[in-house]
């Protein structure tokens, strides 16, 4: 029994469930799609392909996909022109839909169309147009063939654009289109670059607002046993306009740029190569992490988490790399809308010369955590995407999709403690690499293409974990609970709006064994309904008046002993918190049976009436 017990115990620290087809609803490409681009707005069951020479728009359901194809054809004159060049292949001389974005009501749609790009407008989902508005020559928004990475990101109402250095480009960052004046990098600013991915990072302040870009530069001059690639993050504010005439008259004027390290500390083994970055953040909040996909000389791919307040306070207070004079006034870079009474000062021709000269901030961006992610697999990652999840016990956590060589999707679990394979899903009927994905945080949905074909996956599978509480608990997915009366495995119910409602941070209260809490809330309206909600809604309790507080205490099946318990005021319909309390069972932590029956072990002895 001992070694079954080991073999068990083995079982449940190694094991991650490994899922095999269920058939989520599929939409099969006809003929390969080699290079996609995908477009979804979040909330809808529409997801939009780019493929080569058509635009695939597929609805899906729980059970199945419709599609309705837009033809997308490249110029005939274009294809010629390119066939006769050869360049860079014969394959690549077609139109390969590359960027797809809804910048407020307009779909902006460009195309590699044979070398020479092409933009449009879709118009009832039906139909592309000529764009009409102030936009930039579709060669500044989309690659010229589609094995040139681009990025595309659409905010406030602009298109902003990345597109990678091939051949004879340098590469570039422009606001493509919008209200606001287009705007380039300078050729100098970037070196070969390849860009990995683009993120708008909110703030309270609008005009702070700020867009980073990811990616990698490469030193042709690089000697073989260099390192050619360098990991980046440049950043420009959303509120520049361009300089003046003399200087940066249609570039950015508060680029910076920074160096990321991914790799164990100052070790030689370091993953330089950035292919891919995603960023989440907090709707309003200046917070976040940052996580990239790395590879190395031999092509082993890791992930690196970074937070966006390090990099943040890097960019707003690190010295500038080969400027030694001190910054006075403004910083060089910080984001401040534009004054147009001002005639540009001698500050402001000082600031825009040192942009100019000096892009390059001296601190370096480190992983949290030092090193990469540890993850117990060798597969290939080939692409991520990840969620911010809150989770019974309340915290937040996040969760990344790897999309591998072979394709499958491995779902990360990471925390302050570490990464965690939740689980892996074998899905695809071949093996292809995983090309694209793209995430619905509010309707809990993943969309997955390969060159084959498009899936769609729920995030909350919940029922996928067996039909006893420990499967449920030792899954460790926080998108799922166990529900008592139901005895089942579910996701976690109210999420988005439990999010919303969240006003206060609990304060934490550590539980002494043998003894009991009060928990005290202040009553402000006796018009309102006051009740105690436990762990996100899962579960709520009713309070008993007294005094001013309408208090929460031991009962027969109210396990005051560990938890978020937060006390909620409903009156005319709407509800707010008032104040919440995170219990913190001082005694050892609960085995996963425990956690099942808490019911069971109530310990209720000596009345502490805790207040503050
Ligand atoms: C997809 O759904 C939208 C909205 O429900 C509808 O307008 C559109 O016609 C559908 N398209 C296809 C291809 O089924
Ligand atoms: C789009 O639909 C509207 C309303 O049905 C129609 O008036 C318009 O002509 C359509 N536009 C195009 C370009 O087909
Ligand atoms: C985009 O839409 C918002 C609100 O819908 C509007 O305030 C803004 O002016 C629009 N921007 C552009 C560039 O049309
Ligand atoms: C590229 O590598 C070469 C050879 O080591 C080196 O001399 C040069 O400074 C590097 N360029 C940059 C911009 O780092
Ligand atoms: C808690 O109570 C149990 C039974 O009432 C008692 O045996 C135990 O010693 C108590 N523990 C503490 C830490 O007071």
């Amino acid at each position: 029994t001992a070694l079954l017990q080991i073999g068990f115990l083995v079982l449940i620290t190694y094991l991650f469930i490994i899922f095999v087809s269920a058939e989520p609803p599929r939409f099969h490409f006809s003929k390969a799609e080699n290079y996609i681009s995908m477009y979804h707005q979040e909330g809808t069951d529409t997801l939009y392909v780019g493929g080569r020479a058509n635009i695939y728009v597929l609805n899906f359901t729980d059970h199945g996909v419709t599609d309705l194809q837009i033809p997308a054809a490249s110029d005939e004159t274009a294809k010629n022109t390119c066939r006769a060049k050869a360049a860079p292949l014969e394959m690549e001389c077609d139109n390969f839909i590359t960027v797809m974005q809804k910048v407020n009501d307009t779909f902006i749609v460009c195309g590699t169309n044979a070398g020479s790009p092409r933009c449009w407008m879709l118009v009832n989902d039906t139909v592309l147009t000529d764009v009409q508005g102030h936009i930039s020559s579709a060669s500044d928004i989309s690659p010229a063939y589609p094995s040139q990475k681009s990025i595309s990101l659409a905010t406030d109402g602009s298109l902003y654009s990345a597109l990678s250095s091939v051949g004879g480009h340098a590469g570039s960052i422009r606001r493509t289109f919008g209200p606001q004046k287009l705007l380039k990098t300078e050729n100098i600013w970037l070196m070969n670059p390849q860009f990995a991915g683009a993120a708008m990072i909110p703030t309270s302040l609008r005009d702070k607002e700020e867009i980073y870009f990811f990616f990698s530069e490469f030193n042709k001059t690089a000697r073989v046993d260099e390192e050619p690639y360098r990991a980046r993050i440049g950043r420009v504010c959303m509120v520049d306009e361009g300089g003046i005439k003399a200087l940066l008259a249609d570039s950015w004027t508060t680029f910076l740029k920074a160096r990321v390290m991914c790799g164990a500390g100052n070790t030689q083994q370091q993953y330089n190569n950035l292919r891919q970055a995603v960023v989440l953040t907090a709707q309003d909040k200046r917070a976040g992490v940052l996580y990239g996909l790395f590879s190395n000389a031999w092509g082993k791919t890791v992930i690196c988490a970074y937070s966006i307040e390090d990099i943040d306070r890097a960019f707003s207070t690190s010295k500038l790399k080969g400027y030694s004079s001190p910054l006075t006034g403004m910083r060089p870079g910080m984001c401040v809308r534009k004054d147009p009474s001002s005639t540009g000062g001698h500050n402001d021709i000082k600031n825009l010369g040192v942009i100019r000269y000096h892009p390059e901030i001296e601190d370096v961006i480190r992983p949290v955590g030092i090193a990469p992610l540890d993850l117990p697999t060798d597969d290939q990652i080939t692409h991520a995407v990840a969620d911010i999840v809150l989770a019974v016990n309340d915290e937040h956590y996040s969760v990344l999709y790897l999309g591998t060589e072979q394709g499958k999707i491995l779902k990360v679990l990471h925390t302050s403690d570490g990464a965690f394979i939740i689980s892996q899903y074998s899905l695809f009927h071949n093996e292809s690499p995983v090309l694209s994905m793209v995430i619905d945080s509010p309707k809990g949905h993943l969309y997955v293409g390969t060159a084959m074909e498009v899936q769609r996956l729920t995030l909350a599978d919940c029922g996928r974990y067996g039909d006893t509480c420990r499967e449920c608990i030792l899954s460790r997915d926080p998108y799922c609970g166990w529900d008592r009366l139901q005895r089942k495995c579910i996701p976690i119910p109210c999420l988005s709006s439990a999010l919303k409602l969240r006003k206060t941070s609990p304060k934490e209260v550590l539980v002494p064994r043998n003894t009991t809490v009060f928990l005290p809330c202040p009553v402000r309206s006796f018009h309102a309904t006051y009740r105690w909600e436990r762990d996100n809604c899962v579960l709520n309790y009713p309070c008993l008046f007294s005094g001013d507080f309408c208090v929460l205490g031991p009962a027969v099946d109210t396990p005051l002993k560990e938890g978020v318990f937060r006390c909620m005021a409903s009156e005319d319909g709407f509800k707010v918190e008032v104040i919440s309390f995170r219990l913190v069972n001082q005694g050892p932590l609960l085995a996963a049976s425990v956690l099942c029956s808490l019911g069971l072990s109530l310990l209720l002895a000596a009345a502490t009436l805790w207040l503050h």
